[in-house]
């Protein structure tokens, strides 16, 4: 017999709730630092640790920004970081009702004998960081493992992403963090949308599989899901509605309802086509929260906008509030471009 922890159920249950509330969803900030690097070169900044500063600075101080935004995940840097002004990031977001959430996986590394798939790691020391993360206001918690249509995948790969994610969410939920579990279906290849789907019924399946097994509480978790998709290399083109019918085929197949929120994730797609897919979920009832978690799709108008100069700050928080705004009514199924 396996027992659980109980000590935190009632707060898991009540942060993933404030986190899966009506018109609202996740910004995802927490990019690492060689990432958040890469976007800051894009606009010609250079990687410093003030250059990050600034640019999560522009993001959480935006007025506003939590009437569409429930939850924002950093990367650690930002957790225990403060604003140019000495405030704290965690401060910021909570004073607007945004719940602070921490990546806490250690990203992706080869995985042997696989089809050149990767494993991810992070499990060494998790209850320990996961502690810390609750003391410094962290409340959810984020971990990304990859699965790769266009590698196979292999039943390795498949099965090693599967019970990463059940260890993590049994040791997050331990913390008093609720987890986010995301087994990124990547968009790369030329496959259509039915093998997709067949992909992701299999990672599905064998996540709540191992989740179950590690009596992970299914009402304190939010899903972060890539949409069932063709390939990004795929002639084919889908409409919203397309999207939308596959990729709640897969939910209703796969995902109990006593998970309160489906948080996807963007993945490549652009602003505007992951705002109507989103809006295209939401035309009737589903049994979950279905919303968005996204970066690229929340972020790419405000690094374009702002450019990392001072007087483009305002203008870059505007550009923010728009993403928002629209994927807050996406949420609601109420979206008109
Ligand atoms: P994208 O929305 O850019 O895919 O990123 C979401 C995310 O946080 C992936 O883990």
């Amino acid at each position: 017999v396996v027992v659980r922890a109980t000590k935190y159920d009632d707060e898991l249950i009540q942060t993933a709730g404030k986190i899966a509330s009506k018109g609202r969803g996740i910004l995802a900030m927490d990019e690492s630092n060689a990432t958040c690097g890469k976007r800051l070169e894009s606009i010609g900044l250079e990687n410093t640790e003030d250059n990050r500063r600034t640019y999560r600075e522009l993001l959480v101080t935006t007025p506003g920004l939590g009437q569409y935004i429930s939850g924002a995940i950093m990367f650690e840097e930002t957790l225990f970081q403060n604003t140019s002004s000495g405030k704290k990031m965690t401060e910021c977001l909570t004073e607007q009702g945004i719940v602070p959430g921490i990546k806490v996986d250690k990203g992706l590394v080869p995985l042997a004998n696989s089809n050149g798939e990767s494993w991810c790691m992070g499990l060494d020391g998790l209850d320990k960081r996961c502690e810390e993360y609750y003391k410094a206001g962290a409340r959810f918690a984020k971990w990304r493992s990859v699965v790769s249509i266009a590698a196979g995948p292999s039943q390795i790969a498949l099965r090693d992403c599967a019970y990463g994610l059940a260890r993590y969410a049994a040791i997050a939920q331990n913390a008093g963090l609720v987890p986010i579990v995301e087994p990124e279906v990547l968009l790369d290849g030329d496959h259509d949308i039915d093998r997709c789907l067949e992909v992701q019924e299999a990672i599905w399946a064998e996540t709540f599989k191992y989740m179950a097994d590690n009596n992970v509480m299914f009402e304190g978790i939010l899903l972060k899901p890539a949409m069932v998709t063709p390939g990004a290399d795929s002639k084919a083109k889908v409409p919203p509605e397309t999207v939308a019918k596959y990729t709640l085929k897969m939910l209703r197949r796969r995902v109990p309802p006593a998970v309160p929120g489906i948080m996807f994730l963007s993945g490549g797609q652009s602003e505007l086509e992951s705002t109507l897919n989103l809006n295209a979920m939401n035309q009737s009832p589903n049994p979950w929260h279905v919303s968005f978690s996204y970066a690229r799709a929340l972020q790419n108008s405000v690094l374009k906008t702002w450019q990392g100069k001072p007087e483009n700050f305002k203008a870059g928080q505007e550009a923010l509030l728009k993403r928002a705004k629209a994927n807050s009514l996406a949420q609601m199924g109420q979206y008109d471009p």
